[in-house]
């Protein structure tokens, strides 16, 4: 089967939109920061590529292994009808569940929804060429704002992976799993993706790579702030930082100005002190009983909990209550 047109819930207009907003609260604040979601336009998108398959970046390898490693439980344990994955991105980890359920039988749909109409057209097309017989119906959506969207009926499963429940801030958090749960129907499960807490010396690295990949995908932020509302940032202006905060159990990535500047952002004179430094990204890490927690409160059942041989990442299949 082909791949069904895209379905679009967020175009040009809402994101010019959100990031307008996002710079305009981020910039102002006494501490700036930024959310991470605005590193991926297509150049982002291939550079974070790039970072899962550095020396460093041990996620996306070790979450692969427990994938590989489970696939055929979660199929067995979940039976799930419909498998919707947030912030697919290329879905490449993701083949490994559609081969298992390919081997069993039984998967009718497959939803991926990403922000990114770029990465969902590739992949879908692709996917669908690949798994005949398999409906493949991607949305274009933000994971954060349009759980509402997602297709309803029959045994669903939901997968959120790479540990990008961590970019959300606490609160963030969450309102994101309570509204998860809210779109679900009892008997509907979550499989998610989590980074855990580990030696500062393994997980640091990560996210400051000696080749400078991580560096550049951080600065393409501003490439995209100068391409999208035409600022005149100097990425080579700032140095990438990448810090861990151990009483929140985060990693933090910022950009630190090398320089004094003054800058026309939309409608704002915004200024950097030298060294002052802008927040782009918090990636939290999590113990085993934090998941566990969080999910029961907002109204899943954590049934079953895999790391890889390592015990670097974790992945968690919770059921809704
Ligand atoms: C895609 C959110 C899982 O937080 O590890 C990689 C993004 N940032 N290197 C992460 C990222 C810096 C990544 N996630």
């Amino acid at each position: 089967m082909s791949a069904e047109p895209l379905e679009i819930h967020l175009d040009d207009q809402d994101i010019g939109r959100s990031l307008r907003q996002d710079v305009r609260v981020g910039l102002t604040a006494g501490a700036k920061w930024l959310p991470p979601r605005w590193f991926y336009d297509a150049r982002g998108s291939e550079l974070f590529e790039e970072i899962t398959r550095l020396p460093e970046y041990y996620p996306t390898r070790a979450e692969r292994a427990v994938l590989a490693e489970r696939a055929a439980e979660i199929v067995e344990v979940t039976g799930a009808k419909t498998l919707i994955e947030l912030g697919s991105g290329s879905s490449e980890k993701t083949r490994l569940l559609l081969d298992a359920f390919t081997r069993r039988g039984g998967l009718g749909t497959f939803v991926p929804l990403d922000v990114s109409v770029s990465a969902l057209a590739g992949s879908t097309a692709t996917l669908a060429a690949d798994y005949p017989g398999l409906r493949v119906r991607g949305i274009v959506g933000d994971f954060t704002r349009h759980l509402d969207r997602l297709p309803t009926g029959g045994r669903r499963l939901v997968i959120f992976l790479g540990g990008t429940i961590g970019n959300l801030l606490p609160a963030e958090r969450a309102e994101f799993l309570t509204g998860m749960r809210a779109a679900l129907e009892v008997g509907d499960w979550l499989l998610i993706g989590t980074d855990l807490v580990k030696d500062p010396a393994v997980m640091v690295p990560a996210y400051d790579d000696a080749a400078g990949v991580t560096a550049e995908f951080n600065r393409n932020v501003l490439r995209v702030l100068n391409r999208e509302l035409g600022t005149d940032f100097d990425p080579a202006a700032f140095t990438h930082v990448a810090l861990w905060d151990p009483d929140r159990e985060w990693i933090e990535m910022r950009l630190r100005a090398e320089r004094p500047m003054r800058l026309r952002v939309l409608d704002l004179d915004v200024s950097f002190a030298a060294g002052e430094e802008l927040r782009t990204e918090v990636s939290a890490k999590f113990r085993p009983e934090g998941i566990a927690a969080e999910l029961a409160t907002a109204g899943f059942r954590a049934e079953r909990f895999w790391t890889d041989p390592d015990a670097l990442f974790g992945v968690t299949l919770a059921r809704a209550d």
